[in-house]
């Protein structure tokens, strides 16, 4: 009998946006080549990141609360190395590596240096690295799928961001804004396709501020978003997050031109007061945000609108919550992330505006807001049946098997019955039923 050697087994938990899961992907790249697996069992991994949020409190103290389960396990299970990353890593590094359980701490512009720290943590004592770059882009890395069975992709096409909106700690987590090369995102949208993924959403927090220089020549956002659509007409292509002040007619017309890139923009509009909007630094005004409503909905009619939006913002009236409230009936999203301010330390507005709203109130103006958005998507779907809509199959549905569920461009998901299609086919399907959440349909595609 061959003796096998065990290789190490490295174990990523990912907390926060989609840039977070692009990144753990690109973290396990970099592990993979120093010969660990990827394993999905925590109890038996040799080596365990958490890669993690900052965005909010409670993304971070869920972090706190899992860093005690690690100290539990490594107590049981001798020789476990546990790793902090993302921006909670970038923002409070010392204090994490203070806890017990933490062996390394690296930021989000530090993973290639991930299996030197874990060198360090062997020999010396805990591993830091928490400088950020302006130029690291994780170019020349190859990123490991952490789940090959899907058929949907993340690619990051930039990191950082330069806007300061006043709450938002991203700039102080995540540096300066960067672009990708463009060739290195096509190659890395052609290595998802030959993986037989079957949508790919381009991520950056800024995206359409994305620009490449490269000597005389300049690639904007729009242009990459049709580079991309090019490289296979029957791949679908995303992406998030769209800066409204960056949403050029340029970018609309792209959208509106390629079948395969999704008929929907996510836009996050944060508040419908004008006063509110210009304390959070967000650059644009609600007139302009509806302005720019209307444009998509003119280019492209069937798009999908959804949203980011939140209550209790320092010095939130009445008057001014009640603005947001009319501004999300005006646009009628067909879906929203909704929030409460949560002030982070270091920010603007936790150095300048005064957390003034109580946590009732602000509790009070998200279950409202909460209410009115689940009556608009029940509206919204409704208008949709009778439609057919184009949807990739992800799967079986939760509750059976006969059935199965995908999404359509718009985003919306759609459960209906399973006549024999595979996993990342489009189908057609015409919409029967409908709820807040959920449409129902029946495929129309002949299936022999
Ligand atoms: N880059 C994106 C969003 C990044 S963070 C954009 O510009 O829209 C995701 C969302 O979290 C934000 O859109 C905002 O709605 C919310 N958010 C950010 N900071 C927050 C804070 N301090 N409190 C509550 N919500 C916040
Ligand atoms: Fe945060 Fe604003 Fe940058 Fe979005 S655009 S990440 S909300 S600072
Ligand atoms: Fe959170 Fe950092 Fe993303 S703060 S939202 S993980 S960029």
């Amino acid at each position: 009998m061959k003796l096998q050697l065990k290789t190490p087994q490295l174990y990523i938990e990912t907390y926060g946006c989609q840039m977070n899961i692009a990144d753990s992907e690109i973290v396990a790249g970099i592990l993979l080549t120093q010969g660990y697996t990827l394993s999905s069992d925590v109890e038996h991994a040799d080596l365990i990141l958490i890669n993690t949020c900052s965005v909010r409190d409670n993304a971070e103290q869920r972090v706190w609360n899992r860093l005690d389960f690690f100290k539990g396990l490594k107590r049981r299970h001798r020789g476990i190395m546990v790793g902090v990353i993302g921006c909670m890593a970038e923002r409070i590094g010392d204090d994490l590596a203070k806890h017990e359980a933490v062996d390394i701490v690296a930021g989000p512009d530090s993973y290639r240096d991930i299996p030197m720290l874990l060198d360090k943590a062997k020999t010396e004592g805990k591993g830091i690295n928490i400088e950020l770059s302006e130029v690291e882009t994780y170019s020349g890395i190859t990123p490991e799928r952490i789940q090959h069975d899907q058929i949907s992709g993340f690619v990051n096409i930039m990191r950082g961001c330069n806007n300061f909106c006043t709450y938002c700690i991203v700039p102080y987590t995540r540096g300066r804004e960067r672009s990708c090369d463009p060739k290195e995102v096509i190659s890395e949208v052609k290595s998802f396709i030959a993986l037989n993924y079957r949508e790919i959403t381009l991520l950056g927090q800024n995206v359409n501020s994305y620009k490449w220089i490269d000597g005389d020549t300049q690639t904007t956002f729009p242009q990459l978003v049709e580079m991309v659509a090019q490289v296979d007409p029957t791949v679908r292509i995303r992406f998030t997050t769209s800066h409204p002040k960056d949403i050029s007619d340029a970018l609309i017309e792209v959208i509106a031109k390629y079948p395969n890139v999704c008929k929907h923009i996510h836009l996050p509009v944060q508040s419908g007061s004008n006063s509110v909007l210009e304390r959070m630094n967000r650059k644009y005004t609600r007139e302009y945000y509806l302005e720019r409503v209307n444009k998509i909905r003119e280019l492209i009619p069937n798009c999908g609108l959804s949203t980011d939006i939140f209550c209790g913002f320092p010095g939130e009236t009445e008057a001014d919550f009640q603005d947001s409230l009319r501004l999300m009936e005006e646009v009628g999203y067909d879906l929203a992330f909704m929030f409460k301010y949560s002030e982070r330390p270091g920010t603007y507005a936790a150095k300048h505006l005064s957390d003034d709203i109580d946590e009732k109130t602000k509790t009070e103006r998200l279950m409202k807001i909460i209410n009115l958005q689940n009556g608009i998507s029940k509206k919204r779907n409704q208008t949709d049946i009778g439609k057919t809509y184009e949807v990739l199959v992800e799967g079986f549905s939760k509750k059976s098997e006969n059935d199965l569920v995908g999404r359509t461009q718009q985003n919306k998901v759609v459960v209906f019955p399973n006549k024999g299609f595979a996993v990342g086919e489009l189908v057609n399907v015409k919409i029967i039923s409908s709820s807040s959440a959920t449409l129902l349909g029946e495929a129309i595609n002949d299936k022999n």
